[in-house]
């Protein structure tokens, strides 16, 4: 059976009524999402769509439950769009956010004032990072580093699936052996770390479907803050550069975790487009 174009837009509506009420931030844009991933069409051409079948119906209505249970659209779709790049994501890796397409972009501005440049990407989860600098500065040289064994499959799928030049290493930040190869050598050092307050309280799209590694930072956050600061700081020869995210209420904590170590000059707080502190900056000394 095929509906009418109408009940596209009837079904659509439903949906995102019925994610109101279970309490998803962007109800209609999900509903949308759902929609033209079941017709295989873009979102934006779901208004040319003449009608779901009965079986993309039946399949919509699976998925819109499952978002109402707090599934992320990115699981339902398996994938999660990153500047330029569509990444495969799923259970056991972080879901790109889009406040750290600011931090990529940032990198990507700097260094395509470099020549030649060496980035490393710590904690790189999908590779949502380390893959958009690769393909937005084809002269880098990028290299990235994941401790989790899922997360790290996502990645290597990712970079596989894009054929971009990233090269993926396991390694913890901790530890003070780390890429000791590019010790001294590196221009710029990016992270997006785990940085949530042991015990905060998170949506249940993230408590029970981002990893743990991905989110809990110790008591203030900031555990693996402190050891991508020591590490960047081996890692960066003189005049690098480090770009760390943070959260919007670390906006003092992180740029001080960096000015107190001596080891850095120019350390700057950057905001995101709602003006909430986003990033650190710093160079090394
Ligand atoms: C917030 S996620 C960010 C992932 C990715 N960079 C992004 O922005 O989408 C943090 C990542 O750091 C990894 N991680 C946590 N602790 C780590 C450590 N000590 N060493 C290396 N990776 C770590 C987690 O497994 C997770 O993939």
């Amino acid at each position: 059976m095929t509906l009418t174009s109408a009940r596209v837009s009837t079904v659509v509506g439903a949906a995102a009524a019925e994610l109101a009420a279970a309490g998803v931030a962007s109800p209609w844009h999900d509903a949308e999402e759902l929609a033209a991933y079941v017709l295989g069409v873009p979102r934006s051409r779901l208004p040319l769509v003449a009608g779901l079948t009965a079986a993309q119906l039946a399949r919509f209505g699976e998925l819109v439950g499952q978002r109402a249970s707090r599934v992320p659209l990115q699981h339902l779709t398996g994938v999660a769009g990153f500047r330029r790049l569509e990444l495969a994501v799923g259970p056991g890796v972080f879901v790109p956010r889009p406040e750290t397409e600011l931090l990529a972009g940032w990198a990507v501005e700097t260094l395509a004032r470099m020549d030649a440049p060496v980035v490393v990407d710590l904690c790189t989860g999908s590779g949502a990072v380390a893959l958009a600098v690769a393909q937005e500065v084809p002269a880098a040289t990028v290299h990235a580093v994941e401790r989790e064994s899922l997360a790290l499959a996502w990645a290597e799928r990712n970079v596989a699936a894009l054929g971009l030049p990233v090269s993926l290493h396991r390694g913890d930040v901790a530890d003070p052996a780390l890429l000791a190869d590019l010790a001294g050598a590196v221009d710029l050092v990016t992270a997006n770390p785990p940085y949530v307050p042991d015990g905060a309280g998170v949506e249940p799209e993230v408590a029970e479907h981002d990893p743990p590694a991905a989110l809990w930072g110790g008591p203030d956050g900031l555990d693996v803050v402190r050891a991508v600061e020591r590490a960047a700081a081996r890692l960066l020869r003189p005049g690098g550069l480090a770009a760390v995210e943070h959260a919007d209420a670390q906006g003092t904590s992180v740029p001080a975790a960096f000015a107190r170590t001596g080891r850095w000059t120019g350390v700057t707080d950057h905001p995101d487009l709602a003006g909430r502190p986003r990033f650190t900056t710093a160079r090394r000394a």
